[in-house]
């Protein structure tokens, strides 16, 4: 997708120097474009806590070439606990998106079984540009198989069909083409008329800052609307689709997204509307059958909510919103049951939020020792 006409990945290897990994700083936009650098495990590990990556599909890519930054600054002394333990630290650095974990699971292995190879890092770093890559062409895949649902809204009425959103899932929140915006992008370019509600998803207004930027860079139409609106619209026929994206969803169709998700959907529900889910098969969690008790919801700095970021005067500047007085609370995620979802938009096709369903597109997965 594109920054000011320029296409971008959110993530790549510096040009001339193969030991630095170079990414978008999120926390920035839309107010400053700046590239971060990272050439460390500990690093890696600073980018996804911190968020200057965030989003499930980028955060499993960023641990991935953390893993290829391990091997590539390692001296070779206790070399499979040298790799468990940066294993650790990066699976570590944020709970709930089951795309970190999967990511450098998928590494660690690839390094332990090439591990006496001499190009070992070169062999890496191909493992993890291919993962990286698949990212792209699945969630492009999202978007084509997305983009029917959207043709037959608009072969009906005819008329702009209006989207709501959460957070950002975005291509920012990916490689490219994002997984919930991909089918808006495809349907913005076959000329569908689309417009979409963001909502500005607090603490970090994710909608507000990501969605509605690259929503403009791309020009598709879009209102940022508060958090609490989306209900509003949807009683007075002004929503026709909810998309969203996932952290991480069970083998039954229960969805981790981020914290409100849930609320949309009990709104969709009670108003007719198609609720969806978009997302890669990176993003499945095959071991969990009960998200609501089983996925980790990850809690956050509560500054996140007490305090809010703008541009003044052309500096990025933070400001406190909440007397010091008051208790917080920062859930970053919450859990949608499999009820409440229309159907999931992934590489594979679209399907029902139930296990059946699932495993007809995921048939390899019914091998996977489960609770269910
Ligand atoms: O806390 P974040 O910004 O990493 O949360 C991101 C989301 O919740 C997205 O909706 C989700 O990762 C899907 S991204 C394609």
């Amino acid at each position: 997708m594109k920054i000011q006409d320029k296409h971008y990945h959110t993530i790549w290897l510096k040009v001339g120097d193969k030991r630095v990994v170079q990414v978008i700083d999120q926390r920035k936009i839309p107010f400053q474009f700046e590239i971060f650098d990272i050439a460390t495990v500990d690093e890696a590990c600073f980018a996804i806590s911190e968020m200057v990556v965030r989003g499930a599909p980028l955060i499993g890519i960023t641990a991935a070439f953390g893993m290829y930054l391990a091997v590539l600054n390692s001296d070779g002394s206790d070399f499979e606990n040298y790799i468990a333990r940066n294993a650790e630290k990066l699976k570590a650095t944020r709970p709930t998106a089951v795309n970190l974990a999967f990511a450098v699971d998928e590494i660690s292995n690839f390094i332990l079984k090439n591990k006496s190879r001499n190009n070992l890092h070169e062999l890496v770093f191909e493992k993890v540009e291919s993962m990286k890559l698949q990212e792209v062409i699945n969630s492009e895949r999202i978007g084509e198989f997305g983009l029917s649902l959207i043709e037959a809204i608009y072969a009906r009425t005819k008329q702009t069909v209006n989207i709501l959103t959460h957070c950002n899932a975005g291509w920012l929140a990916c490689i490219d083409w994002g997984t919930a915006t991909a089918p808006i992008y495809k349907a913005h370019l076959q000329g569908i008329p689309v417009h979409v509600w963001v909502d500005e998803t607090r603490p970090r207004n994710q909608g507000a800052r990501l969605t509605a930027f690259e929503l403009g860079e791309q020009g598709v139409p879009h209102t940022v609307i508060p958090d609490n609106t989306g209900g509003h619209l949807m009683q007075h026929g002004m929503v026709d689709f909810v998309i969203v994206g996932s952290d991480r969803t069970t083998a039954g169709g229960d969805v981790a997204n981020k914290i409100g998700t849930y609320l949309k959907a009990l709104a969709a529900a009670d108003n007719g509307i198609p609720f969806y889910v978009a997302l890669p098969s990176s993003t499945f969690d095959f071991t969990m059958s009960d998200g609501i008790r089983e996925i980790p919801i990850e809690q956050r700095n509560v500054v996140e909510v007490a305090e809010i970021e703008g541009i003044i005067g052309g500096q990025i500047q933070t400001v406190r919103i909440i007397s010091e007085k008051s208790p917080v609370a920062n859930y970053g995620f919450d859990v949608t049951p499999a009820r409440l979802v229309t159907g999931l938009i992934t590489e594979r096709g679209i399907c029902k939020a139930n296990k059946e369903s699932i495993l007809d597109l995921f048939p390899e997965q019914k091998q996977i020792k489960t609770q269910w």
